[in-house]
């Protein structure tokens, strides 16, 4: 009985899908990417026209694709929170029509749990406790799972989020949105020795170092700085080597921090999430580090680690298998800590 139609349009993806539990009946995900392209990121405003737009047509291909109806369906979920209040609006309020039209209950999801469910999709033998590194546009953040809903964060950044600073770091090498998978593409080909850039340690009050938190403001500025030096030099400008030596200095402080804190609270098993989980020098740093201290560590395929709303659906069918529902007048937050999932239930 957790069959469930789930929606996601925290921000430029408009995601629909029907999925029970680990199963995935069909995912839809329509992609805003081009139409940010033009203005360089995402614009909130038309962002959610455009959610709007697709919304019904999203809804109606994931039914046809599943070859399902509504008998079958047992809850409706949406993505409430974080996210632009505008596009979190347009799902939310889809799934709260579609649960009153249908009489079925209605699960608001947190976006980041959605993002540590997307490993359990393609890793069935994956189960709590483990430690979620989360590395998307919005948030960098090391949590520990310890059940559905019981969640602790061990360390996260003080500024950029990496995604974020991936976006940016492109944005000056003039290489478009979204900046990731096109840093990663140009960075393979690139030296990422070349260049040494700062790590954007934290220093804390009582000597030394924070083990978990990250900085990555200090490291674009660098990167800026550095252009701005190659920039007055006769050459062209390296744009691989810039791009691998910022890839291999973002990959090697998250695989630090992952396994410090990991092997800290002696948790033998790490999965990651986000879009920039997508990284292929996040990757493979990772996977040596974990394999050298005989970790597990699991990245779900590319399609889960960028947004979609299957990763949503399976968080929901957990919560409804769990007795969990949303009251119908629950509201749309652009900020919450994955820490405070309860005040979203009945
Ligand atoms: O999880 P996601 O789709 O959306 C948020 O919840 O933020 O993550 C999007 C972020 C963008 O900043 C994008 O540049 C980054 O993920 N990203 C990557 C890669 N693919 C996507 N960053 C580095 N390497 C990639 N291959
Ligand atoms: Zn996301």
């Amino acid at each position: 009985m957790t069959t469930i139609l789930a929606i996601e349009t925290s921000c430029d993806e408009t995601g629909v899908a029907i999925v029970k539990k680990r199963k995935i009946f069909s995912n839809v995900v329509s992609s805003q990417i081009q139409i940010h392209r033009r203005y360089g990121g995402v614009v909130p405003e038309v962002a959610s026209r455009q959610h709007l737009e697709t919304i019904n047509h999203c809804i109606i291909q994931a039914i046809n694709e599943a070859k399902l109806n509504w008998d079958d369906i047992d809850g409706i979920a949406a993505t409430c929170t974080p996210g632009l209040m505008g596009a979190l609006l347009v799902g939310v309020t889809a799934a709260k029509t579609l649960a009153i039209l249908h009489q079925k209950p209605f699960i608001g999801i947190h976006h980041l749990e959605g993002h540590i469910y997307a490993s359990y999709l393609s890793q069935p033998e994956l189960m709590p406790p483990f430690l979620c590194l989360l590395v998307s546009g919005g948030h960098t953040s090391l949590i520990h799972v310890r059940d559905c809903g019981d969640y602790s964060i061990l360390g996260s950044t003080r500024d950029d989020a990496v995604g974020e600073a991936f976006d940016k770091v492109a944005r000056l090498l003039d290489l478009g949105y979204p900046g990731g998978p096109v840093m990663d593409k140009l960075a393979q080909t690139g030296n990422p020795f070349k260049f040494t850039l700062p790590e954007g340690k934290i220093s804390l009050p009582t000597g030394g170092y924070h083990p978990y938190d990250s900085s990555f403001s200090g490291l674009k500025t660098a990167v800026l700085r550095l252009v701005e030096k190659l920039k007055t030099q006769d050459s062209l400008l390296p744009v691989a080597d810039v791009a691998a030596s910022f890839q291999e200095t973002v990959a090697r402080v998250l695989t630090k921090k992952t396994i410090t804190c990991a092997l800290d609270y002696k948790i033998p098993t790490i999965a990651v999430g986000g879009g920039v989980a997508a990284n292929s020098g996040l990757r493979q740093h990772l996977q040596v580090a974990a394999q050298e201290h005989n970790l597990n560590v699991y990245f779900p395929p590319l399609k889960f680690c960028t947004d979609n709303a299957a990763m949503i659906g399976c968080a929901a069918s957990e919560r409804l298998s769990r007795g969990y529902s949303s009251p119908l007048n629950l509201k749309v937050q652009s900020r919450l800590s994955i820490t405070e999932t309860t005040q979203l239930y009945n």
